[in-house]
């Protein structure tokens, strides 16, 4: 597979210039490295219009042909899937490729036994354990769309997000284990039903050996669903446009959006992106810190890895137990080459101290990365020389679920570092600066709005159910671009660096959650009438979440934190623990123009503590609402 390697710099500069020059040669030459089971018509055909973006048409593969037969001749006996537990006492599972490929097998034969044809929706709500990555698979193997979902979700985002793709069956287990707590899943997975009615049959994984109520006629157990179901099950063939799965992701407006990728592209470019940043070689270990309910997991430790014939490793807990020295460690019980994590786990980690990292050799680390939120130098550097050792290249990987891979980032000790800067663009993938007006800057060190113009093979496709939604939020800003929704800055050499969203999107440890939906969860609370919602930096966390709330009466200040506690528990209910503000000020009432907008630029300010530039407020509606918030901030 080693053909699609960019080895040198120079290298680099000229496959870049290839893929713009002939983007579709380049993509078929990095085609021709997978299995299909018949090849393309036409490698592309595409309009940001509409958007109507169609990769190698005509072809028919099966992207787990791919991932698991393919490798049976050559590395059958190799590990291909390496699962560490959450307790650190407990025995560690290693699959090789041939069993992995037998239990996805088992699994897809136990999912068709179950009524899962291909195209129906899969909703996946599960810890994460390997039976995760297998069930992830399985549906892949069959045809059928699967639609994992973070296991920190509440019950009602469950419900919406399995309604809205009308998921058949759902996959989940009795709990989770996280650190010295264990989390129930079965349970949310019940209340959620009470909402739904499209859902036939639930299939539950025994991980605590907690024995959950089973509904007559429609759960299951992952043990009875498997037994007796054959080791083989022919991978069903799929045009390279058909749905691999849905992920749900945030936006500025509205409910969070199933965004689609489809079977051809995302094989081709997850392996492909994989391959080259982290510069994997045949015996190397990967291991990537994501969980798989989010795009990196799906990526990065599923299908990149498994693709590219790689041992992945997948760990259930988390960095900081038993103790903030867990992640070097289980980096030198495995003998990891190359390690992804991000910002927030290294800000986390670096607040305990020195002595954990330095505990470790950490010899065997060639490549370590980032992902999901801007990197500070800080934290950059600590990273580089605790783990890195100076020996590493820390590579700084761009990307969102919408464009399935990485975009810009390091690649590998190939291309130059600089602290903060994600790096260049990979091949293939144009990206542009664009000024208010929609005109491309060209110059250097100027900041502009981030976005794409020229389709790449694992670019979303649409918004599940609702075309017209991906048109208007990723294809109308600009016409003839795709919007990322983040600002940018290049330099001189032509590296980018991240700033952060530039819409309502807030980007929590790496989690993307939208204003308006935050709001929507606090507004449910039956004492509040309305809400804003504005990030602030946070230290740890890059961004936190203040929420300025006005109630139906006044919150006495000896009843506000009772007040915040009844808040908060609506977050918890609508959305799930990851999304609670961190700061809930009551206020009588919120900035806003005559014509009824919140004005969040004056909300983000006092939120960061920057009183001085709230800027003219006499424009508005109640000018001296503002007086009253700053004096109250928290
Ligand atoms: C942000 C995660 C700076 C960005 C892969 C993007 C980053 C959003 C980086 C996508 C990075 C992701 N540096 N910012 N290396 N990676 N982001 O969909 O704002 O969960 O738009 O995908 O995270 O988040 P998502």
């Amino acid at each position: 597979m080693n053909k699609m390697q960019i080895k040198t710099l120079e290298e680099y500069r000229e496959k870049y210039a290839q893929s713009v020059s002939d983007p579709e040669g380049f993509w078929e030459d990095i085609a021709n490295e997978f299995q299909w089971m018949k090849k393309w018509d036409k490698v592309l055909e595409w309009n940001f219009t509409q958007p109507d973006i169609k990769w190698y048409q005509g072809a028919k593969l099966n992207i787990t042909e791919n991932m698991l037969d393919r490798h049976l001749e050559a590395r059958g006996n190799k590990p291909a899937l390496i699962w560490e537990p959450n307790d650190p006492g407990q025995q560690f599972v290693s699959y090789t490729y041939r069993e992995l490929y037998e239990q996805v097998c088992v699994f897809s034969n136990a999912l068709k036994k179950q009524g899962v044809e291909k195209g129906d929706r899969v909703c996946i709500y599960m810890p994460m354990v390997p039976e995760l990555a297998i069930a992830v698979m399985a549906c892949a193997r069959i045809g059928a769309i699967h639609s994992v979902v973070f296991a920190g979700f509440s019950a009602t985002s469950l419900a919406d997000r399995i309604n809205d793709a009308q998921a058949k069956l759902v996959i989940t287990a009795d709990g989770l284990n996280r650190g010295s707590k264990q989390i129930p899943l079965k349970r949310v997975v019940d209340e959620a039903l009470g909402n739904t009615l499209c859902v036939e049959k639930v299939i539950v994984f025994d991980c605590l050996g907690w024995q959950p109520h089973m509904k007559e006629g429609r759960d299951i157990s992952w043990s009875d669903a498997i037994a007796g179901q054959e080791k083989k099950c022919p991978p069903e063939p799929m045009d390279a446009e058909d749905p691999l799965f849905i992920l749900y992701t945030s936006g500025s407006t509205g409910k969070p959006k199933g965004v689609v990728h489809t079977c051809g592209g995302y094989m081709v470019y997850t392996a492909y992106s994989f391959q080259n940043v982290y510069q994997y070689e045949e015996n190397d270990v990967f291991w990537c810190t994501a969980d798989i309910g989010w795009i990196t997991g799906h990526s990065y430790i599923v299908y990149g890895p498994l693709l590219s014939g790689a041992t992945t490793v997948m760990f259930e807990g988390i960095p900081t137990y038993p103790d903030a020295g867990r992640f070097w460690q289980v980096i030198d019980k495995y003998g990891v080459n190359q390690f992804l994590t991000a910002p927030t786990a290294i800000r986390s980690l670096m607040a305990f101290g020195d002595d954990h990292v330095l505990s470790y050799s950490l010899d065997s680390l060639k490549v370590i990365g980032t992902v999901g939120e801007p990197i500070n130098e800080e934290a950059w550097k600590w990273y580089h020389t605790h783990v890195g050792k100076e020996r590493c290249p820390v590579v700084d990987n761009w990307w969102q679920t919408e464009t399935g891979g990485i975009m810009i980032s390091g690649i590998g000790n190939i291309s130059p570092q600089k602290p903060t800067f994600a790096g260049y663009p990979l091949p293939g993938i144009q990206p542009v600066l664009l000024n208010q007006e929609g005109i491309e800057i060209e110059g250097a060190n100027e900041e502009g709005y981030l976005c794409v113009k020229f389709p790449w093979p694992s670019i979303l496709r649409t918004t599940y159910g609702d075309h017209e939604r991906c048109r208007v939020t990723y294809f109308s800003h600009y016409d003839g671009y795709y919007f990322t929704g983040d600002g940018a800055k290049r330099d001189e050499d032509g590296m980018y660096r991240i700033i952060g969203r530039v819409d309502d999107v807030i980007n929590i440890s790496g989690h993307r959650f939208g204003t308006a939906e935050i709001e929507n969860a606090i507004n449910t609370n039956k004492l509040v009438i309305e809400s804003a919602v504005v990030g602030y930096p946070h230290p740890v966390k890059g961004q936190s979440i203040y929420a300025f709330v006005v109630c139906d009466r006044e919150i006495p200040s000896e009843s506000q934190d009772f007040a915040r506690g009844e808040i908060i528990e609506s977050v918890v209910a609508e959305i799930g623990k990851i999304a609670i503000p961190e700061k809930i000020q009551f206020v009588s009432g919120l900035p806003k123009t005559r014509s009824g907008k919140i004005m969040r630029r004056i909300l983000r300010k006092i939120a960061e503590g920057d009183m001085k530039s709230l800027g003219d407020t006499s424009t508005l509606l109640d000018p001296f609402v503002v007086d009253e918030i700053v004096e109250n901030a928290l």
